[in-house]
């Protein structure tokens, strides 16, 4: 284990974009490990604070409470009543445990919760209230509960306080929902995982609810995504009511951030769908985000986009169509979407979320795997490439 004044830091990521977070935290002057599910890595409050408030493409921050093996119960209360709660959970605070047991002794999930429960209140005093939540990430909000996860694999035990609280992709700015969202973490993945990195023009022809164009504006204006807000005051972490939460510190943090940002996008950004109601939601969403003036939105279907002088980048993410009867149609929005694309940017580079081999084929444009990871649980590709300059 570090020692007190750091934490053994992990970062999860959804399957497939921890190269992106590795990244990301190498640009923030952090060393970290990938590993499958996450990049992990030591570091001290400073670390922990600015992972939380600028990672785009991190779903939570979590800091290792233990780690030991058990095959017995007698193991497991022995083990946990030595962990420094009171490192985590505030003298009558609430906690939730999410446990999983792999090929394992201990395979009682509920039990193991119970024996954790019982450790913790050894420890701290009486809890406000614990429970056992499911195993799936949700987006749920969790209140004032200190989420810990528990893992056995194998007999070997780990246990992680949870930094973030709600899930990171929760910026706070997308309130008003167009049809088949991105998440925000997904959005940011495919403009990193593209190669933009908000200096040249950016487009999404099929906003939707603008999560691309507003990630792309937070991007280019060097905004952290825990700052995602009109006054840029910082979203709400589990964190800032640990114990040993270092107010002034997280402050210089947050100010250092806010000095790096700049006043306007410094290239144009644009966002356009053929759905009025997709539209009036982006604008309402990036308002909330405070980029309102960084992003040019239009109604308009993709045979009538006008990109800006570039080249730039288009990053999409186009209907997917996984019921029958909708193959068809898709196949020819895809190739309608090459056409456009070949007429009317070339030597632009193109990005798209791609569902399956046989639709990107129909673009006709030859792409790249960049990315592999899924959306809402359909397995999906970011595919990159270059419109040819003539077609
Ligand atoms: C999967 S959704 C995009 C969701 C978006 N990334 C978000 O986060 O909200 C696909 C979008 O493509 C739009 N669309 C479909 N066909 C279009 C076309 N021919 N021209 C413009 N937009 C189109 C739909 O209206 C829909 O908003």
């Amino acid at each position: 284990m570090p020692s007190p004044e750091e934490y053994s830091l992990f970062a999860i990521t959804a399957p497939g974009l921890e190269p992106l977070a590795q990244a990301e935290l190498r640009a923030m002057g952090i060393r970290a490990a990938a590993e499958p599910g996450g990049v992990a890595w030591t570091g001290g409050a400073d670390d922990l604070y600015a992972a939380n408030l600028r990672l785009r493409t991190a779903s939570r921050v979590t800091a290792l409470a233990a780690e030991f093996r058990a095959r017995t119960f007698f193991e497991l209360e022995r083990h946990a009543r030595k962990v420094p709660w009171e490192r985590w959970v505030p003298r009558g605070g609430a906690v939730r445990l999410r446990v999983t047991s792999k090929k394992s002794k201990l395979y009682h999930e509920g039990a193991i919760a119970q024996r954790v429960l019982e450790a913790i209140e050894h420890r701290v005093g009486p809890l406000a209230a614990g429970g056992v939540v499911a195993d799936e990430e949700g987006g749920e909000e969790q209140g004032d509960a200190q989420l810990f996860i528990v893992r056995f694999v194998r007999d070997a035990c780990t246990i992680r306080a949870d930094a973030s609280g709600a899930l990171l992709h929760l910026r706070g700015y997308r309130q008003a929902l167009a049809r088949a969202p991105l998440r925000e973490t997904l959005a940011a993945s495919m403009l990193l995982g593209s190669g933009w990195d908000g200096a040249s023009p950016l487009l999404d022809p099929m906003c939707g609810s603008g999560t691309i164009p507003i990630e792309g504006a937070l991007i280019a204006r060097r905004i952290p995504p825990g700052l995602a807000s009109p006054d840029r005051e910082p979203r709400d972490y589990t964190f800032t009511s640990w114990p040993d939460f270092d107010v002034e510190r997280w402050a210089k943090v947050v100010d250092r951030a806010c000095e790096d940002i700049l006043p306007a996008s410094p290239v144009p950004i644009l966002g356009s769908d053929r759905d009025d109601g997709a539209i009036e939601a982006a604008a309402s969403n990036a308002a909330r985000a405070g980029v309102a003036d960084d992003v040019d939105l239009s109604v308009r279907p993709i045979s009538a986009i006008e990109p800006p002088p570039g080249p730039g980048c288009i990053v999409i993410n186009p209907p997917y169509g996984v019921r029958v009867g909708e193959r068809d149609p898709l196949r020819n929005l895809y190739a309608a979407l090459g056409r456009t694309l070949r007429a009317g940017a070339p030597g632009w580079t193109l990005a798209l979320l791609s569902p399956d081999h046989a639709l990107e084929r129909q673009v006709g444009i030859p792409l790249d795997e960049a990315v592999r990871t899924s959306n809402g649980g359909i397995p999906v590709r970011l595919v990159v490439g270059q419109v040819p300059e003539t077609s």
